[in-house]
């Protein structure tokens, strides 16, 4: 079987900040609570006209500009998002348009924070039976329009912002050594919209009920995300035959700082190893992970050869982990 690998990155966040001081004057919080619970300082929020293709659209053309593959090369563009532009149409499907990407298929992935490793480990599967040369996968999320800027508990906490990657088949032992994907639905309401689709339908009491908002139950979510994403990396790196001090680098979904050292402390990597942006970007959900990794590549801390690790867990829940030679 072909490996797969990625060939180029992109990420692009609107320009608008949103600073913890501001939320001060809007809810119930201050900048040390969320500093100290979160490590969030401040994040970025689209205007009202923008949507997830909008943000994918960016994060594409720079990933594709990274790669230097042109968008008619594309076999497949999959975008991860929990806010796409439509119900249906597939924002996917909008991105295949506006890029002008004639021969691709296209279709939307909703797994939240774990998104783009679903993405990635979709592409990989394609690439390596043959079937696809050329994916390219996107996370978009425009947050901010399904978060209720009423509820302090979770208002705080989210982002907008999308990030892409291309990718090509690889010799074996190059690029993505294994792909992990877990779901628990068990524990669906923990985190979810609760109208807006066919259990609810949207509706002016459901809108009076702010229930097309994002609701979360913060802190029976994180111990589920420490141990899940602890049991996603392990199980990774077994399937990859790595071990952690091997890693160059880790790089988690960025909901909490907390989180994210809980992590690294369970695998013993020092915090030199661990990739946080999220003091900057908040959590974007499924975008978190490749705008840390596009990041993280443009800044020199991934080099090729380098050995990194990708873990996500999100709602459903779903977890996830991908480990690669860069
Ligand atoms: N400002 C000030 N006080 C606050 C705020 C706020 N913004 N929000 C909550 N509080 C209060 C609470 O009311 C509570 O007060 P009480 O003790 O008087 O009842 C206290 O602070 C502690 O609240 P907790 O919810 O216990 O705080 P916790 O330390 O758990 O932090 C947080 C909350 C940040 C949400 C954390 O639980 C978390 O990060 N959870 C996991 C998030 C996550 O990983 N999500 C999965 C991916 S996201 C996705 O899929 C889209």
């Amino acid at each position: 079987m072909r490996s797969a690998k990625i060939v180029g990155v992109g990420s692009y966040a609107p320009p608008r900040i949103l600073t913890n001081e501001d939320l001060e004057k809007m809810v119930d919080t201050s900048n040390e609570w969320i500093i100290a619970r979160t490590g969030i300082r401040e994040r970025h929020i689209a205007d009202d006209k923008t949507a997830a293709s909008d943000l994918a659209l960016e994060a594409a053309r720079r990933a594709l500009e990274d790669a230097k593959v042109n968008s008619e090369e594309l076999d497949l563009i999959i975008v991860a998002t929990v806010t796409p532009d439509f119900v249906f149409p597939a924002t996917a499907c909008l991105i295949q348009d506006r890029l002008g990407a004639k021969k691709a298929a296209a279709f939307d992935l909703e797994a939240a924070c774990s998104g783009f490793i679903y993405g990635l480990s979709i592409a990989r599967g394609f690439i390596a039976s043959g079937e696809y040369d050329t994916v390219l996968v996107i996370a978009s999320e425009v947050l901010s329009k399904i978060t209720d800027w009423e509820d302090r508990t979770t208002c705080i906490l989210f982002g907008d912002g999308a990030g892409a990657a291309v990718l090509k088949p690889a010799e074996e032992g190059q690029g993505i050594l294994s792909s992990y994907l877990r779901a628990d639905g068990g524990n669906w309401d923990l985190l979810r919209i609760p109208a807006g689709g066919s259990r609810i339908l949207a509706t002016h009491d459901s809108i009076d009920k702010r229930l097309h908002y994002m609701k979360m139950e913060g802190n029976k979510v994180f111990k589920i995300a420490v141990q899940s994403m602890q049991e996603a990396a392990l199980e990774g790196m077994k399937r990859a035959g790595v071990k952690a001090e091997e890693l160059s680098l880790l790089i988690t979904h960025q909901a909490n700082a907390r989180i994210i050292n809980a992590v690294a402390k369970r695998l013993g990597l020092p915090s030199e190893k661990v990739y946080i942006n999220l003091d900057r970007y908040g959590n974007t959900s499924a975008a978190s992970i490749p705008l840390a990794l596009d990041e993280a590549v443009k800044k020199g801390r991934i080099k090729k050869g380098d050995l990194i690790i990708l873990v996500a867990f999100g709602g459903g829940f779903t977890w996830a982990s991908c480990v690669m030679r860069w």
